[in-house]
């Protein structure tokens, strides 16, 4: 199981990243089978991530669709593998929130995948229609993706299906493991148009949306996700603590 921990916004001081970094390690020690992908906001990888020995490994919250230019405020790809960081999330509601465009989340998905950082694209419906036009969304935010990567860097995408509705409540708001399972069969299904062969079964799928320690084991269990994608009950010490061991 990967756990990717989105800190967001809600760590401020090098105190509480270095002593939730410290947990990781911690954790991840204790808990074989958790791989812990720490995404604090980018000083703090520059803080944390230069030097790091351990088996826990860094992702930036976001990378830039540029490269070395004029653009001031943006951090490239480039910038953050040489500071550490190995993995990427790209295309967070919260940022497409703020008018990223699925043209500009496949950009920033390229520059990941040229600059050694491996993506996790995130895709996920604003809200559930009876018309079930919310799966045509995320095939659309599949498809601006995968259709512009060549086949070697498609296997390399990690997907996190994160349905806005569920982000930033409580585990009793989040959809069941069994509603889950049919997310991730749907994801799999779209992905086979771009992943030849069994390689649409082993891509990697992350569940993401107020995952915390009361629904975490039985959505591991129940629903075929390789992991998830913790925000707020990641930058919390005993919520983070509770929900790794509840995966153990
Ligand atoms: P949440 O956030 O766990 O606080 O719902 C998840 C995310 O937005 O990645």
């Amino acid at each position: 199981m990967i756990v990717v921990a989105n800190w967001k916004s809600y760590v401020e001081t090098r105190e509480e990243a270095k002593k939730l970094f410290a947990l990781a390690k911690r954790l991840m020690a204790a808990v074989r089978r958790v791989k812990i992908v720490l995404a604090p906001a980018y000083p703090h990888v520059g803080l944390l991530a230069p030097g790091n020995r351990s088996r826990v490994a860094f992702a930036a919250q976001d990378v830039s669709d540029t490269t070395v230019s004029a653009a001031t405020g943006e951090v490239s790809g480039a910038t953050l593998r040489n500071i550490g960081a190995t993995y990427a999330i790209v295309g967070h509601s919260e940022r497409r929130a703020k008018g990223e465009t699925d043209a500009m989340v496949a950009e920033k998905v390229r520059r990941a995948l040229v600059n050694g950082l491996t993506p996790i694209l995130c895709i996920g419906e604003r809200e559930r229609d009876e018309d079930a036009q919310y799966l045509s969304i995320l095939k659309s935010q599949i498809a601006a993706v995968f259709s512009v990567l060549s086949p070697k860097e498609r296997l390399q995408v990690i997907v996190a299906y994160e349905p806005v509705w569920a982000i930033g409540k409580h585990a009793s708001d989040a959809p069941s493991p069994e509603d889950i399972a049919e997310m991730v069969l749907y994801i799999r299904k779209v992905l086979s148009d771009y992943l030849p062969g069994k390689n649409a079964k082993s891509a990697k799928i992350l569940y993401g949306g107020s995952a915390e320690s009361a629904n975490v084991r039985a959505i591991a269990g129940g629903s075929g996700v390789d992991g998830f994608l913790v925000g707020h009950a990641s930058a919390e010490p005993a919520m983070f603590a509770a929900l790794v061991k509840a995966l153990a």
